[in-house]
């Protein structure tokens, strides 16, 4: 087999064959094709496309490329969740005690944030003492004993997808369906996960800006789940604004807690029940949604799902009492707030500029090496739909000392973030669509 037959094959929109797929990721992987023909390879697929057969195959030889996670030894149906990512998305520091306190084992490796903010991982390190490494027996027995884990990824998870990504990252093919889908459900399998639930976010802060494109990823993702044999649903849901008020490790766990308490945020808290039914579904636990909400609902109103958090927190060596108390996390030194320009109503909030604010403030890596400030961020007052006054509050800025140099950017972008209209704006629909192997529901 030679890769330039299958570049031709490919730019002529014929369709790979599994054997082929694999002949190009291992001999990409290995270092036997070289960057310029994968590159043509990946570009021919950009225009050309991947049926879902080639795209479960693509996905399946990147999941094998490296370290197969086998969650067999925990019992009960393993369920994963991913959010194809947006600012303010705390969602896994809610859900995974949740659902782990309604019965469904959560075995959860997360990532530390590579964009403007940081990731589940970088937020749970908000938290004293809190350790994201285990080992994996300890891993599997934590699963075991208590009903969750969540860990940094270790080892060498996916490395044909690592590769692959970063060279699609500088040769424009990162915005291919079928690149992506393979990209993000090769993580997960090579996870372990029994089931998929995908929150594929959509609007002005996702990967995909409008709703028919994020629906095109969520089936593709959908269909590759259901070809290898892993139940998978995707929720389509609105990144157009940051979900919930705080954007920040520490600022987001203390929302996380309120949220676990009922006192968060209603867009937080109504998009985590929601992809937390689905994770009951999948888990054997609910034969509804309707059935898995009121369970969720008892988590949350007898308090369980927050000692389940708490249990997961003393488990890792974290400071429980920054939970009962979440004004003892790190706080910052400094607080400045951003005040409206003019009267009216917030009709826009651009998520990707109030992530780079929390970014300049310290909340965030500028480069891979950065370090962050768990304490620093930013606190919206004002979202879509809400009136506002001239002079009155927006968005409040916490940073330290080390990070003063960027205040006067952070509240420009902040100012800019906002869109303020002089007439009455609706309220945003917070979930657009759910699609399953055997559809899409469109809300
Ligand atoms: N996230 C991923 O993990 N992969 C992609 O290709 C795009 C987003």
């Amino acid at each position: 087999m030679r890769a330039v037959d299958l570049i031709r094959k490919k730019r002529e929109g014929r369709e790979l064959t599994g054997d082929e797929i694999a002949f190009l990721v291992n001999g990409y992987s290995n270092g036997d094709i070289p960057d310029y023909q994968m590159s043509a390879w990946a570009m021919a697929v950009f225009y050309q496309g991947m049926s879902a057969r080639e795209t479960a195959d693509l996905t399946m030889a990147m999941a094998h490329s490296g370290d197969m996670i086998d969650l067999s030894s925990i019992h009960g149906i393993k369920v994963d969740k991913h959010s194809t990512g947006g600012v303010g998305d705390k969602t896994t520091v809610v859900l995974a005690p949740l659902v782990a306190a309604a019965g469904v084992p959560v075995a959860k490796m997360s990532g530390r944030g590579l964009g403007h903010t940081g990731g589940t991982i970088d937020k749970l390190e908000a938290i004293s003492g809190f350790s994201v490494e285990l080992g994996k027996e300890d891993f599997f027995r934590q699963v075991n004993d208590i009903g969750l884990a969540v860990v940094g990824q270790s080892g060498n998870m996916t490395p044909a997808d690592k590769k692959l990504y970063a060279l699609r990252d500088v040769t424009a093919t990162v915005e291919s369906i079928p690149l992506i889908a393979s990209s993000v459900m090769s993580k997960k399998i090579a996870a372990g996960a029994d089931a998929i639930v995908l929150d594929v976010k959509t609007g002005s802060g996702a990967f995909m800006k409008t709703l028919e494109d994020s629906i095109r990823l969520a089936k593709a993702m959908v269909d590759i789940g259901t070809q290898v044999g892993r139940s998978t649903v995707a929720v389509i849901s609105d990144m157009d604004q940051p979900l919930g008020h705080a954007i920040g490790n520490a600022l987001e766990i203390k929302e996380a807690v309120l949220t676990l308490r009922g006192q968060g945020p209603a867009d937080l808290e109504e998009v985590c029940l929601i992809l937390a039914s689905h994770m009951l579904i999948l888990g054997g636990k609910a034969k509804t949604e309707e059935e898995a909400s009121a369970l969720l609902m008892e988590q949350l109103d007898s308090g369980r799902a927050l000692e389940k958090l708490k249990e997961l927190v003393a488990a890792q060596g974290g400071d429980i009492a920054q939970i009962d108390n979440p004004e003892l996390l790190p706080q910052a030194e400094l607080v400045v707030e951003v005040q409206a320009p003019a009267e009216g109503y917030i009709e826009s909030i651009q998520a990707e500029e109030i992530g780079i604010a929390a970014m300049l403030l310290g909340a965030g890596r500028e480069t891979k090496d950065s370090v962050i400030d768990l304490a620093a961020g930013v606190e919206l007052r004002k979202k879509i739909g809400d009136s506002v006054k001239a002079g009155e509050t927006l968005a409040v800025l916490h940073f330290n000392p080390a990070h003063q140099s960027g205040q006067a950017e952070a509240a420009r972008r902040v100012l800019q973030a906002y869109g303020i209209s002089g007439t009455k704006v609706p309220r945003r629909p917070l979930v657009f669509a759910l699609v399953t192997p055997e559809g899409v529901k469109r809300f």
